[in-house]
């Protein structure tokens, strides 16, 4: 593993902890003491990194260097320090850093962050389709997201899928499965899907309503769903702007797309939230689940994204763990808009491939997806409201 190929700098004024960086690129690297330093470097011409050193672990210092992105705005900068606190993260991501990383750092810790930013680069490379007005035609995009894994996104957007076609009728409700390494949609609903939005990808120059079409996979209960990748290793070949284009046009041909993702914060996952008309946010019932849900939400506000698309829902709000509700909600400085308790039932509905809302729909557990579709339908029906009132 070597650097030869890259250009980096490494900044820091603390002389030891240059020369231990440099030890670790094994001396191919420039090193710099100063903002000034580096922003001539900058200048001078393709940087493939600049690393930031432990001393420039504060906002003061993150703010100065996030100018250099003006400059190029493509540079991945990464801060590698001590300690990392909740507060650098956040401030990290609000100054345009791509990753804080553990000092003393390894090679293989550089040529990982190097190789998500090629990755990063490559999909950023595909325009992200302008975020369109909503028309009187468009349907609703419900994306279902949470911060923690395995907090009950996809047996949520499921089940609400489901409920959603219950209203509206058949053919009106698709599923979009955007956790692209493990989307386990079809396994939940039982199907077995021939193509996914891998060759929605593969095809994206000649997408056209009939190739979507051809690409869904249909639930007997007259929900469509656009499968993930069947291989982990292919989520790669699916670019944010591949799942925009996907999104965006079956918004045209559905009433309500529904939208499970993946637990990470990542660009990708920032780009399905800013163009969804509402946002599921599940909150499991233990401490990680709120502490990572309080991190994910703080960092949503910071990027001004508007906190009324999002409704909060409570997983397992009858678990043994049990928090107080209106800590979490204090916590999160939101309210919770929904609660799911937990039952067997719901693993026992994914094992045989057959959600809760179908197979015990008058249990309490259905009743939980139910008050989730109403925070969907109830606000159709309100705003049906209000156009009759204006029509009158
Ligand atoms: N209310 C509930 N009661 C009992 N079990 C539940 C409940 N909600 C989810 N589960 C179980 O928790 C597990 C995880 O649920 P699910 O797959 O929906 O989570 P996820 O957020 O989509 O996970 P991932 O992040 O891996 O995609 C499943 O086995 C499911 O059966
Ligand atoms: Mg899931």
């Amino acid at each position: 593993m070597s650097f030869d190929d890259y250009d980096i700098v490494v900044v820091d004024s603390d002389e030891e902890f240059l020369a231990e960086a440099k030890a670790v690129f094994e001396g191919v690297v420039t090193t710099a003491r100063s903002v000034a330093d580096a922003q001539r470097l900058v200048e001078a011409g393709d940087l493939d990194l600049l690393v930031l050193g432990p001393s420039n672990a504060h906002e003061a210092a993150l703010e100065s260097f996030s100018l250099l992105l003006e400059l190029d705005s493509d540079l991945p900068v990464v801060l590698a320090t001590g300690t990392i606190t909740a507060q650098l993260l956040r401030a990290a991501l609000r100054y345009g850093l791509r990753d804080v990383i553990q000092a003393p750092f390894s090679a293989e810790e550089i040529h990982q962050v190097l190789r998500d930013s090629e990755r990063r680069s490559k999909r950023r490379i595909a325009p992200v389709a302008p975020v369109e007005p909503v028309g009187p035609k468009a349907g609703r995009v419900i994306t279902v997201a949470s911060a923690k894994g395995g907090s009950g996104k996809t047996v949520t957007a499921t089940n609400l899928a489901l409920l959603l076609a219950r209203d509206a009728g058949p053919g009106k409700v698709a599923i979009v499965d955007a956790d692209l390494q493990f989307g386990d949609v079809c396994l939940v609903l039982q199907l077995e899907p021939k193509l996914t939005i891998f060759n929605a990808a593969q095809e994206i120059d000649r997408l056209d309503d009939s190739l979507i079409d051809s690409l869904l996979t249909k639930h007997v209960e007259g929900v469509s769903v656009l499968a993930a990748p069947l291989e982990p290793a292919f989520a790669d070949e699916v670019s944010t702007a591949v799942l925009i284009e996907v999104v965006t046009r079956l918004r045209d041909k559905f009433e309500y797309v529904v939208v499970d993702t993946a637990s990470l914060l990542d660009e990708l996952l920032l780009s399905l939230l800013e163009r969804a008309d509402d946002v599921i946010f599940i909150v499991d019932m233990d401490l990680p689940s709120v502490k990572n849900a309080k991190l994910a939400l703080e960092t949503l506000r910071l990027l001004k994204f508007p906190s009324s698309k999002i409704k909060v829902v409570l997983n397992r709000s009858n678990a043994k763990a049990r928090l107080d509700e209106g800590e979490i909600e204090r916590s999160l400085k939101m309210k919770i808009s929904a609660s799911i308790p937990s039952d067997g039932l719901v693993p026992a509905s994914v094992n045989e491939g057959r959600p809760v809302v179908l197979s015990a729909p008058r249990s309490k557990v259905a009743k939980g997806f139910e008050s989730v579709a109403a925070l969907i339908l109830g606000e159709v029906a309100e705003s049906a409201k209000v156009s009759k009132r204006r029509w009158k």
